[in-house]
Parts: C-alpha cells; structure tokens; sequence
C-alpha cells in the first residue's frame, strides 16, 4: 500500500523534522511498536474552561494521562462530554489546555509546538470546509499553508487513497456526507503527519459508508499512521482498535488492549423458552441474575468463569420444566462500557 505517504520510521521521536522519504512499513510493525517511544504520551492533562457568569468553569480533564503506542489504531471512548474532544483539540492546538504535558511524536505540545503540530494530523468532529473550492483546491490551498512545496504536493494521490478521484474537480458542496468525511481525512494527512486523529469518524454515516470509512482508516494504518479515533460505536471500537481507553467525566477509567478489555465481560445471558408459564423463578446461586422476559421466557445471566449454559439448562429441567429453545448472547464491549462508566458515575 503506497499511496500514502508517511513519515513513520523516518523521524525518530523528538529529532527535528524534515522531509524525509517513505520507508516502507518493517516486517513486524506492531512487535516494533511495542519497543518505539509512544506516539502521543499524555500526563496529567487539566482542562477547566472559563466560567462563562458566575461560577468555575466546566472541568472537562481531571488530570488524563496515557500513551498512544506507535503504529496501531487505539480507541479513545466515553459517553457525551466526557472530554474526548477536549483532549483532541488540545493536541490540535485549538483549546489551551490548563496544566499538565502533552507531547506527539516526542515533540511537546509547548516547548516545540510547531513540530508537535507537524506530526499530527486531525480530522475534527464538525465537518468544515469552504464549499466553493474544489476537493483538489482544498487539498492544494492546505498544502500551501503548511507550506509544502508545489513538487512534494500530492493532492492527487490522496484523493486517489481516499476514493475520491473523480471527484477532484466537483464543487465540495456537491459532496455526499461520506465523501466530506473522506475529503476532510485527505485534507487532514496534506503534510504526511505520522499519526491522524479522527474525532467521531462514523457519526451519522450510513452503515455502507461507515464499512468505507473504516476500510480506509485500516489502509492508512496499513501504510503506517499510527490511528487515534473517538467513537460512539462500541462494535467498531472493538473491530478495529488494538488498545481502548475509556474516558468519563473528565477521568481515564481505563486503557488496556481490546482483548483484554471484552475478557472482562465476565457475564454471559442464556434465554429459555419453556413449555409452561413461569410461576416461582427457579434459584441459583451460580445464577447472577435471574427474570422473566415473557411468561414462558426466562432470562439467566450467570458468570462462564462458575457455570456454563449446559449446567444452567439442567438446574432448570432439574426443577420440573421441559426447554423448547434456546439462545445465548455473550457480553460484549458494550457490557464492559456500561458496567465501567455506571462504576465511575456511582464512585
Ligand atoms: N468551549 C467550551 N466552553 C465551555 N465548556 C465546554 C466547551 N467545550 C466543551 N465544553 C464542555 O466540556 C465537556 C467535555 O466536552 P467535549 O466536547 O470534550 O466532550 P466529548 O467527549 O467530545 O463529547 P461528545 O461525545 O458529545 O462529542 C462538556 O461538558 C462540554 O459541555
Ligand atoms: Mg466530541
């Protein structure tokens, strides 16, 4: 995959930036990241933003700190106003952040923002372009402002990545939402940032589209950009992000590897239909949760760490029922979100 062009191995956190030439992606990329330096290392990020009468300001970071590792694509998630955005656009250098250290690609987001700002390329919630400039102007006229070279410019071979070729010369008004969305990508890696951030991608995109949009997001980190994304879809989150950190409140409440975090799911449901009505709901302790979803429904959630759904099926044929179906519905990261953000609100 080499139409897009990055920067990867060719700077080493916190050397100055040049222009170097794409290396093709190692062997191994992400045995590699698991010893490069991080490509966003985050601590004890504050943001409080002014009061706007009387009062303290909202605190949207209370103190965040992770790492982004090199070369994978990691989820950022967490309920509205949790701070994502917030966080993104400190990076972005768009909201002064009010203490704490941030630095992309080693370049600290204070001491060396130029550079910091360099490295990063960010596709922002809101969409926003000027609807009267042609994909391919757009792409040009932000090449100009970050003040790369007509013959390094390489607008054509975004739009070629971004599958929207045939659309170079359209007005950006005539743009489908999709597009907009995959224009706004191209424009965002202009400058060959080694990682791309893209806040809520898929928001309000149709299921085919979003399918495109993730296809894409795959062939750029294929390509070697290391990818952040916000997302409100769990099932995308879990599809395609290696490492998910969730932020609530203002507050990390976890950052682990995808796997990791759905093996936490612990609870798993199986739904019985019986051959009579319910009366008294048969009890277990290996049960977690135990309800009539329909008079001959039941519904038993129990931990697959102390039973299994053979077990659960002979407790209830033990206590005089016959089962005429069964299914089952293993938790997923959704449970795990859930479970996570309602322990955060509770503490
Ligand atoms: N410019 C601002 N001035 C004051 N408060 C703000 C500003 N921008 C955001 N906030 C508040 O900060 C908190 C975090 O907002 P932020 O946009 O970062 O959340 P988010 O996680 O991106 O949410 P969403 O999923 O809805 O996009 C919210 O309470 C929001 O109302
Ligand atoms: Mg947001």
């Amino acid at each position: 995959m080499a139409l897009i062009k990055v920067h990867r191995q060719s700077i080493q956190p916190g050397a100055v930036r040049s222009q170097p030439p794409f290396t093709p992606t190692q062997s191994c990329p992400k045995c590699v990241a698991m010893t490069l330096p991080p490509a966003i290392s985050i601590n004890n990020l504050v943001k409080r933003y002014a009061p706007s009468g009387n009062g303290e300001g909202k605190l949207a970071l209370d103190g965040v700190s992770f790492d982004v590792p090199q070369g994978g694509i990691f989820g950022l998630l967490g309920p509205n106003g949790a701070g994502k955005s917030t966080l993104i656009n400190i990076l972005a250098g768009m909201v002064m952040k009010t203490s704490g250290t941030a630095k992309i690609w080693g370049f600290d987001i204070d001491r060396d923002m130029r550079n910091a700002k360099r490295s990063i390329g960010i596709v922002p919630q809101e969409i926003v372009f000027d609807p009267f400039f042609t994909p391919f102007e757009v792409l040009e006229n932000t090449a100009g402002l970050w003040g790369v070279a007509k013959p390094l410019r390489r607008s054509m071979e975004l739009l070629r990545a971004v599958h929207l070729e045939d659309k170079a010369s359209a007005y950006s008004r005539t743009l489908s939402g999709g597009m907009r969305r995959r224009l706004l990508i191209a424009k965002a890696l202009v400058h060959a940032p080694p990682v791309l951030v893209l806040d809520e991608p898929t928001a309000g995109v149709d299921v085919e589209l979003r399918r495109q949009l993730w296809e894409l997001v795959r062939e750029m980190n294929n390509a070697g950009v290391t990818v952040v994304l916000t997302t409100h879809y769990l099932e995308e989150a879990e599809e395609l992000c290696e490492r998910i950190a969730i932020i609530d409140h203002g507050k990390l409440i976890t950052n682990k590897p995808t796997r990791e975090l759905v093996e936490m799911a612990r609870e798993k449901i199986v739904v019985l239909t019986l051959d009579r009505d319910i009366g008294a709901l048969p009890g277990n302790p290996a049960f977690l949760k135990c309800a009539k979803a329909g008079e001959r429904v039941l519904e038993v959630t129990y931990d697959k760490d102390r039973t299994n759904a053979g077990e659960v099926m002979a407790l209830v044929q033990g206590q005089g029922f016959a089962i005429v179906d069964v299914t089952t519905r293993e938790a997923d990261l959704e449970d795990v979100f859930v479970s996570l953000t309602s322990a955060a609100k509770a503490a």
